[in-house]
């Protein structure tokens, strides 16, 4: 493997020790090391130390004409196969979510064309911060590959995740991509917290047929659902999307079923169980004509037809009523015009699911647009969150489910 060549990002954190025994490691099979070394990096391990292990010279500054002289950022960015950070700290992948580039380490993970592994290393609330969770989601949306953190003891004197990958798993990791396998096998990827999960979603609109040609629908374009399912797919979890007609791609990892009516969508979503979680974000049609005619409804001398309406099935009800098949986790959605909390709790004990997802949609920009603002109403209480992109809010949903799957 002589021509294997990782770029090993050393950021500045307790764990940096790590990434000596890592770049031996990777010596050791083979892999030619070239550092770079965060200013806050320098401040835990040496340069002379890492220089030793890698047989080469460490990268530091982004402005230095020595370094400028020998190679450029930008062709140090690409000098490798496989860029690892390790420790990936809580800064550095802040700015690599949000695309800073202000120094060497940061602009080498905004230029580089090669795949990139980090093995984040932080405090257990560090990690867990909503702020962190965006970032990760994000990195993992761009394609970056994580290996860990660990569950254990931590340097601060806390306990939790956090602790980042011992080198050795990070060597696997990075010699599995380097291996070309696109991303490291399962045994050794970050499993994500909704591993070995099976979520439901439903999304979009139902179309109730009225004869062959005309339906009863409604405006629903699908798109936080498929958010949804999207972002529980990126945790980890195996997701089924019973989906409306709808015009949205696929969320990558998910498999999709379309449906037309409501009662086609609670058998898919019936058929689809069992499942530890249920999601149901459609907007399933209240009622269909009482009978759907086999021929096209004629223009005649008796005028318009009578169309009676009958009730349809509640799909979020009836996943969440008591019996062996009920996921242990059912959300519903409720949009609502006035008095969104105390309506949450009503449609929470009506339907007799976990968590209901509240929006306000008399606030401007929330229906059909590209922001939400909700309340997470559940028996434990009332959680308020800020307006965000429907992106955020489903990624942070998806973290709230996995946290409650896992409690
Ligand atoms: O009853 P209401 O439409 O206000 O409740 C909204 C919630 O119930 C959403 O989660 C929606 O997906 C779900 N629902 C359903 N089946 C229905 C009506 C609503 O699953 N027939």
């Amino acid at each position: 493997m002589s021509e294997r060549r990782v770029l090993l990002i050393v950021g500045g954190g307790i764990a940096a020790y790590k990434a000596l025994e890592l770049t031996r490691l990777l010596r050791k099979a083979g892999v030619a090391v070239r550092p770079i070394l965060t200013r806050a990096g320098a401040e835990f391990v040496t340069p002379l130390s890492l220089s030793a292990l890698a047989e080469d010279r460490v990268y530091s500054e982004l402005f230095s004409l020595t370094d400028e002289a020998e190679m450029g950022h930008i062709q140090l960015s690409r000098s490798a196969d496989l860029v690892v950070v390790a420790p990936a700290t809580a800064d550095l992948m802040a700015k690599a979510a949000h695309g800073l580039a202000g120094d060497l380490a940061s602009t080498t993970l905004l230029a580089t064309d090669k795949p990139v592994l980090m093995a984040p290393a932080m405090n257990v609330r560090m990690w867990e911060h909503a702020a962190t969770r965006r970032n990760l989601e994000t990195l993992r949306a761009d394609g970056v590959h994580f290996v860990g953190p660990d569950e254990g003891a931590m340097a601060c004197g806390e306990w939790g995740e956090g602790r980042m990958a011992e080198p050795e798993a990070i060597l696997q990791a990075a010699l599995a991509l380097l291996a070309g396998a696109g991303a490291p096998p399962p045994a050794i990827a970050a499993p994500g917290p909704l591993a070995g999960r099976h979520v439901v979603v439903t999304a979009g609109p139902t179309a109730e047929a009225l004869d062959p040609v005309r339906v009863l629908t409604n405006r629903s374009s699908g798109r936080q659902g498929f958010e949804i399912a999207g972002a529980l797919a990126r945790l980890g979890a195996r997701v089924t999307l019973v989906a409306g007609p709808v015009s949205q791609p696929t969320p990558a990892g998910v498999s999709r079923i379309d449906v037309e009516s409501a009662r086609e969508m609670l058998s898919a979503c019936q058929a689809a169980l069992p499942a530890d979680a249920a999601v149901c974000v459609a907007a399933v049609a209240d009622w269909r004509p009482d009978e759907a005619f086999g021929v096209k409804l004629k223009k005649g001398k008796d005028g318009p037809p009578a169309i009676r309406l009958v009730e349809n099935p509640d799909i979020l009800a009836t996943l969440s009523a008591a019996g062996p098949a009920r996921p242990a986790l059912v959300v519903g959605f409720a949009a609502e015009t006035n008095d969104v909390e105390a309506h949450a709790l009503a449609k929470l004990k009506r339907k007799g699911c976990d968590f209901i997802v509240a929006n306000d949609v008399t606030q401007p920009g929330v229906m059909g647009g590209a922001e939400n603002a909700v309340l997470i109403v559940s028996r434990d209480g009332v959680e308020r969150w800020d307006r965000a992109p429907k992106a955020e809010v489903a990624a942070r949903l998806a973290d709230r489910i996995a946290r409650a799957l896992n409690a």
